[in-house]
């Protein structure tokens, strides 16, 4: 006998009426109309039931230090990352896991239910690493974090960075990072991706890098990241994120890099929302965008997944834990806005994810983890525009975060007396 089933469910690829039974915290049938009896039922009534949200992008060690010690007065990547720089040496490990921990509260009620945290690795004492593995074990019964070593202050510009970073694997973190546009010149950028390839192939980790978050075209560190991915059969385990320098970049260089890119397998980790207020910076008007080619990345079949990157920190004073922020800002960035458009921002921002961290048992298939959300919309376009309530968040079965409907009453004369937001879903909407 099922634990759970779930009733009349719309799903992500459009089925309606969907049953979905769930024992021993594995999904056991996706259909219309399950006679069996179970423990508990939940009624979907027709809403939007997705696997979880995955965030691909962020930083726990700094999340909800915003206004320590100071705030990002121009707003600027450098000036965010000499506060963190100020803030480093006075952090520790209790404050660390207490902002990180509250954080992934936040993340649970959003449904937001796997993050790849990237973890700085420059302060030789390391106490963001020691702090960040226990809580990838604190969180996990909930939560699953992936860790990335990350030399915030460069791979060779810091000169313990590549001994710290070797250490922080050696303790059981389990991405390889790296930044090389922040290292001193493009050679040493350009090393910086050979040799950290090389350590993860060693490994047999992945690999995940900050890579070309500028406005220069001629930050090309992603062409050598790829190259590097097949020269040591990374194939399907390396990603890029940002990527920003390919919106200013020559089209004619970029009909070439995209190929490359993609027989390398190597995916693309944009962050629309931190990318949208920190690039263009050195611009008047005409202002770049800042965010990479999204839209041919995707026609090309490269995996893209996007990262929140920051909530409340040196880098960004807003942020909220939700992925649909993300998806929402990333729509009007890319002006990906038909339908069938929605349709791969929202898989941008779940199965797409999940397959570029390698996430077993994601997914609405039987044999999957029961993880799952019901969302106040009817279809993922809605659950763009709207970024409605999660009404129930599930885990392994269990609803581990609930809320009720919105809606709101209304006083108004010869006017209904309710209003529900997720009735506005257009109707006569095809394509
Ligand atoms: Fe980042």
């Amino acid at each position: 006998m099922p634990d759970l089933i779930l009733r009349n469910a719309t799903l992500p690829d459009g089925r309606t009426g969907q049953d979905i039974a769930i024992e021993k915290g594995r999904i056991t049938a996706v259909e219309p109309g399950i006679t069996a009896e179970a423990a508990e039922v939940i009624d979907a009534q027709g809403n939007l039931v997705t696997p979880p949200f995955v965030d691909p992008h962020f930083h726990m060690d700094a999340t909800l230090s915003l206004g320590l010690p100071r705030m990002n007065v121009s707003g600027t990547l450098l000036e965010g990352i000499a506060l963190w720089g100020e803030l480093r040496p006075t952090l520790t490990k209790e404050a660390l896991i207490e902002r990180a921990v509250r954080y992934c509260d936040l993340a649970v009620s959003k449904g937001l239910l796997a993050v790849r945290s990237h973890v700085d690795t420059s302060d030789p004492r390391l106490v963001t690493v020691e702090a960040l593995l226990e809580v990838r074990e604190i969180v996990s019964p909930y939560l699953d974090l992936q860790l990335v070593a990350f030399p915030q202050d460069g791979l060779y510009r810091n000169p313990e960075g590549e001994a710290a970073l070797i250490r922080a694997l050696d303790m059981g973190v389990e991405i390889v990072g790296g930044i090389p546009h922040f290292e001193r010149t493009m050679a040493e950028g350009q090393r910086s991706v050979e040799t950290l390839c090389r350590l993860a192939a060693e490994r047999g980790l992945r690999v995940d890098m900050h890579c070309d978050e500028t406005d220069d075209p001629m930050s090309r560190h992603i062409e050598t990241l790829a190259a590097e991915t097949i020269r040591h059969g990374l194939q399907g385990r390396v990603a890029g994120s940002h990527l920003t320098s390919m919106h200013s970049m020559d089209n004619y260089y970029v009909s070439k890099l995209l190929p490359l890119m993609a027989e390398a397998q190597v995916a693309a980790i944009p962050n629309p929302l931190i990318n949208i207020m920190l690039q263009g910076r050195h611009d008047t008007y005409p202002k770049r965008r800042g965010l990479t080619r999204v839209p041919q990345m995707l026609e090309m079949g490269i995996d893209v997944g996007f990262g929140q990157d920051c909530v409340l920190d040196p880098w960004y004073s807003m942020g909220t834990g939700d992925l649909l922020d993300v998806a929402h800002m990333a729509l009007h960035a890319t002006q990906l806005g038909s339908q069938d458009d929605k349709r791969a921002l929202f898989d941008c921002v779940t199965v797409n994810s999940a397959r570029i961290m390698g996430l077993e048992g994601y997914g609405l298939a039987p044999g999957c983890r029961a993880d799952m959300v019901i969302l106040q919309a009817n279809d993922p376009a809605e659950a763009i525009r709207l970024r409605p309530n999660r009404l129930k968040v599930i885990r392994a079965g269990k609803v581990i975060a609930e809320i009720a409907p919105e809606i709101t009453t209304l006083s108004l004369a010869g006017r209904p007396e309710t209003l529900d937001p997720a009735a506005y879903a257009p109707r006569n909407v095809t394509g």
